[in-house]
């Protein structure tokens, strides 16, 4: 028996990175699991499902098929993001980054409807959101406004809770790059920060798990982030 034994979630960008963990640690500690995301997936013991979560009509036929679910995390990036100076930045791109932004609420006011009243939902900002870092001044917007949404949606969606995780600078396969230019970013990203290395994926799931599991916490971010905001 695990500690989610029992339990039934839904993680959307749950098949790479950040979601995947989460969806492997929810289903090792025996939950349900539906992992959702556009791309075809397979994962041992886990249901895929194939959604866009710019997709309301696909969002809500997925939410009600598994009505009376308990747990809805969402990692999805929702799209293309801009990066770089914001004086240089094409406004279309900034705007296109908030796809994050309506994926969320998408799934989180679709969702909550279907879910159990002691359910939990989860979803991940990024430390752009309250650090100045080259480049990222539209995912650190976007971040922003998840974590206003997160403090005031959970008075909303009470009493099922609502919670943020914020990761810092975390390997995962929205990195494209490989071998020594992936290390070098990684390094050159985190040089300063209090814990000069990238996170991983793992252990931005772990935080993710406990804000599910803690039944006395809503409405906070944990940041999962090697200091990356202190330092
Ligand atoms: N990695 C970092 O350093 C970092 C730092 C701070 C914050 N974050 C945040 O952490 C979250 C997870 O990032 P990650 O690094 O784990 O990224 P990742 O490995 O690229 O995974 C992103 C997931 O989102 C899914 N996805 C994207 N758009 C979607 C859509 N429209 N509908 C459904 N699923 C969609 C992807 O699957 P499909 O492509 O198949 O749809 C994939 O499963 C994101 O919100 C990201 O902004 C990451």
């Amino acid at each position: 028996m695990g500690q989610f034994t029992n339990k039934k979630a839904i993680v959307l960008g749950g098949t790479s990175g950040i979601g995947l963990s989460t969806t492997q640690m929810l289903r090792d500690g025996g939950a349900e699991v539906i992992a959702g995301s556009r791309r075809e997936c397979e994962i041992d013991g886990v249901e895929c499902v194939q959604v866009d979560v710019l997709d309301r009509e696909a969002l809500s036929a997925l939410f009600e098929k598994h009505h009376g679910f308990d747990y809805l995390v969402n990692a999805a990036t929702g799209g293309s993001r801009a990066v770089g100076p914001f004086l240089e930045m094409d406004l279309d791109g900034f705007q296109n980054s908030f796809a994050k932004l309506w994926g969320y609420t998408n799934s989180v006011r679709l969702g909550v409807p279907h879910m159990s009243q002691t359910g939990a939902v989860v979803l991940i900002s990024g430390y752009p959101a309250r650090r100045w870092r080259a480049g990222t001044i539209a995912i650190g917007s976007v971040g922003g406004s998840v974590e206003a949404f997160i403090r005031l949606g959970a008075n909303e969606i009470k009493p099922v809770r609502l919670n943020g995780v914020s990761p810092g600078l975390i390997d995962t396969p929205m990195s494209p790059l490989k071998g020594e230019e992936r290390a070098n970013f990684y390094q050159k990203g985190t040089s300063g920060h209090i814990i000069p290395r990238a996170g991983t994926t793992d252990e931005v799931a772990a935080a993710a798990i406990f804000l599910l599991e803690n039944e006395f916490v809503t409405g906070t971010i944990v940041d999962v982030d090697g200091g990356a905001i202190a330092s």
